[in-house]
């Protein structure tokens, strides 16, 4: 199981003017690594809350009350909001409900998609500077550490010497690519120009010539030109002279057929530039250190084949080799220094165990050794690691929170028993005088003590249960591969140093992405507005523009909410395959279970800010528990429910002041006496899944679902499916 994102306890209210309304209270979910985990609950139940402050998008008026959300190793809710920028839209992208409103209704739909890779891309070139130096710093030190100060100035040269020659690779491979981008644009262009004249279309021919020409000009890398630039510009002139010939009477007149010349000169071209893109390619990452050691030499005086070959082994013998070696020798020094670390850690973690265990502290004195262990587990990371361990980055939060709970629980609790205790008198005491009392006691809230404090022992036994593990693993890690992964992350974050987007290649991926995600001559859609597309077309948009910056997870709130329902299945199609081809993980809200029927994973069944049932799709479909998730199957509309579908009664609570019990016992005709005074716990049904329900204790009376559920749950079973 890989988690990508860990939400914890997240608790978030909202100053009204009623009152505090708890909007979201006290929720956790894992989303798992390529997975989807759809999150489903009427209107109002904090769904979209929840998404939202994943993003750090809460409205002014939020108090985030507690809670973790782990991601990259980090607490996105303690994060600066500069380092919030390089995730939000970046790593982490969302799609509304309601596509307009992420559109600007004045402005062309290639341009927005394109402004948002602008934009990105210039963040990331800052970020990704910034952790190639880090970590290069920290490589180096640990080399010198390994290898002995005498060695100290030859590594720090070796060192800038990398940095240099990669970025200068990089650098001539940025302009490469630039002329790949535009070669492939023009492929395309052609395409479309000869398609279009074919289906005889309007359109402004000249302008699109004048097009293809100036982007000719922009094919211009040394590289690729060294070997074809005399029959790029035959080519050229060839289309000149035919577009000349051919003067079709009025500008924007429809095509007549092309005379065969123009056809032959641009079937030419294109053929001249398919040539050029199936050429061997230059490897740049050995040609910038060519480059740097010998700035005089004329790259472009041999061919790309020499040069590789050439480069290939003057990188190695002259740096490579070396550099690797010593490389391993720092990686493998940082491991044992920080194994080294967490062995002598160890007793201290279960020390630290056995104090939380035994239970006899005060928050000083638990504070005071959470403080010293966690500063020991923070020492004890290998920072050269590149898959961060969330829970060793996080433990200091994780368990400072959990002491925090507890104690602040244990102030709560004797509060509660007061005014209860108040309450009830008062009550005796008029009921004793013989009136009639219409008011009720509000039942006690109070936390289970019991259970907090075992949540602090349990923080730190996860993280023994992670550093017995990692221990135990040390003897088999690889530096081999560690040392290779290093540099191949070095090449990734120089490339996203110097990869500067520029406007035309900003456009072919725009291009690219809007054929990805299905619509239909993105050439020219490109240059329509946001009003002459349809709602399944623009939330098409929509969703290119979120995976503009290659994202990792994709948050859906009621994406298809808005939509026809035959449109709704093809972009819900659309999302299931952009998550199997790019490896998304996927958190999709709706109201509608039938919606995430073929394409979740996991379910989170939400009801007034807390998670009430929580499952794989097969648990929550074929095995609810919750009344609620009942009466959501029963509300589900689907072919062959011949019955009246069961609309749920009543409304949800007033969130200013949430039901004392289980909130929804009001509109639940299996409630019983408790679910009116008493929070229910997580009963758990199997490994994977949990329902907070009184109906899962043993001592209350077993209840069959409604019919139209169990039903439904046969028809499905019969069929092997959800629809
Ligand atoms: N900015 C806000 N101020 C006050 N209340 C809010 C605010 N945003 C959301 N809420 C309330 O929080 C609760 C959860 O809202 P939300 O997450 O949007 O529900 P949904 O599950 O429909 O997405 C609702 O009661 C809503 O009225
Ligand atoms: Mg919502």
């Amino acid at each position: 199981m890989d988690k990508i994102l860990e939400v914890k306890n997240l608790k978030i209210s909202f100053r009204t003017q009623g009152g505090t309304l708890k909007a979201v209270r006290d929720i956790s979910f894992d989303l798992e690594r390529g997975k989807t985990l759809a999150i489903v609950g009427e209107s109002g139940s904090g769904k979209s809350v929840t998404s939202k402050a994943v993003l750090g998008i809460l409205a002014g008026n939020s108090i985030t009350e507690g809670g973790e959300i782990i991601y990259d190793g980090r607490d996105l809710l303690k994060i600066s909001e500069e380092e919030m920028c390089t995730i939000r839209g970046n790593r982490i992208s969302m799609i509304f409900q309601d596509p307009l409103s992420s559109l600007n209704p004045i402005v062309k739909i290639g341009q927005q998609i394109t402004e948002a890779m602008l934009l990105k891309n210039k963040g990331n070139r800052k970020s990704a500077r910034k952790d190639f130096n880090t970590t290069l710093a920290l490589l180096k030190n640990s080399m010198i550490a390994a290898l002995g100060l005498d060695k100290k100035n030859e590594i720090t040269e070796m060192c800038s010497t990398f940095d240099k020659f990669n970025i200068e690779g990089i650098k001539l491979e940025n302009s490469y690519n630039n002329s790949v981008s535009e070669a492939e644009g023009l492929v395309s262009e052609i395409e479309d120009l000869l398609f279009m004249a074919e289906k005889k279309q309007k359109i402004d021919y000249k302008a699109r010539f004048n097009e293809i020409f100036a982007g000719l000009k922009m094919v211009k890398d040394p590289f690729m030109m060294r070997d074809y630039s005399s029959k790029l510009s035959e080519a050229t002139s060839n289309l000149k002279n035919a577009v000349s010939a051919y003067t079709p009477a009025k500008k924007n007149e429809e095509f007549k057929e092309f005379p065969e010349i123009l056809n032959n000169a641009l079937n030419n071209l294109k053929a001249v530039l398919g040539e050029i893109l199936a050429a061997e390619r230059p490897n740049f990452f050995r040609i910038g250190y060519y480059k740097l050691k010998n700035p005089q030499f004329d790259l472009t005086s041999k061919s790309v084949s020499e040069l590789n070959a050439l480069t290939l082994d003057y990188l190695n013998e002259d740096f490579m080799f070396k550099f690797i070696d010593m490389e391993k020798k720092g990686l493998k020094y940082s491991f044992d220094v920080a194994l080294a670390k967490k062995k002598e850690l160890m007793p201290k973690l279960y020390e630290a165990r056995d104090f939380y265990k035994k239970g006899e502290f005060d928050k000083n004195s638990a504070d005071k050794v959470a403080t010293e262990v966690a500063s020991l587990v923070e020492n004890s990371i290998d920072r050269l690691e590149l898959n961060k361990d969330s829970v060793a980055y996080t433990f200091r939060t994780t368990l400072l929170t959990a002491i925090e709970k507890y104690f602040v629980a244990i102030k709560k609790n004797p509060q509660e028993e007061a005014r209860f205790e108040r309450q009830s008198k008062k009550r005796d005491a008029l009921i004793a005088k013989g009136k009639h009392v219409e008011w009720k006691v509000v039942p006690k809230s109070v936390y289970d003590l019991d259970e907090l404090k075992t949540e602090i022992t349990n923080v730190v036994e996860r993280m023994i249960g992670r550093y017995e593990a990692y221990i135990e693993a040390a003897p088999t890690v690889d530096f081999e591969v560690r040392g290779v992964e290093m540099i191949d992350y070095f090449k990734a974050k120089a490339s996203e140093v110097v990869y500067k987007v520029t406007k035309r290649m900003a456009k072919e991926k725009a291009i690219k992405l809007m054929e990805e995600v299905g619509i239909p001559d993105p050439r020219i859609r490109y240059y329509q507005y946001p009003f002459e597309f349809s709602g399944g077309m623009r939330q098409r948009i929509v969703i290119a523009i979120a995976l503009a910056a290659d994202p990792d997870i994709l948050i859906c709130d009621e994406p298809t909410t808005a939509l026809d329902v035959t449109i709704q299945a093809q972009i819900l199609e659309l999302i299931n395959n952009l998550k199997r081809e790019r490896n998304l993980s996927v958190i999709f809200i709706t109201h509608d279970l039938g919606v995430v029927a073929n394409m979740a994973d996991d379910i989170a069944v939400m009801y007034a800010g807390k998670i009430v049932e929580y499952g794989s799709a097969d648990d929550v479909f074929y095995d609810p528990r919750h009344p609620y998730t009942w009466a959501l199957l029963a509300s589900m509309p689907d072919l062959d429910t011949k019955e009246k579908l069961d609309a749920i009664p009543g409304t949800p609570p007033n969130m200013i002041y949430p039901p004392v019990g289980d909130a929804f016992a009001d509109r639940n005709k299996y409630a019983m006496q408790i679910d009116f005074e008493q929070q229910p716990p997580k009963f758990k049904v199997n490994e994977t899944h949990w329902a907070a329900t009184w109906l899962l204790h043993p001592n209350a009376p077993k209840v069959e679902p409604p019919r139209i559920v169990t039903d439904r749950i046969e028809r499905m079973t019969k069929t092997g499916g959800t629809n």
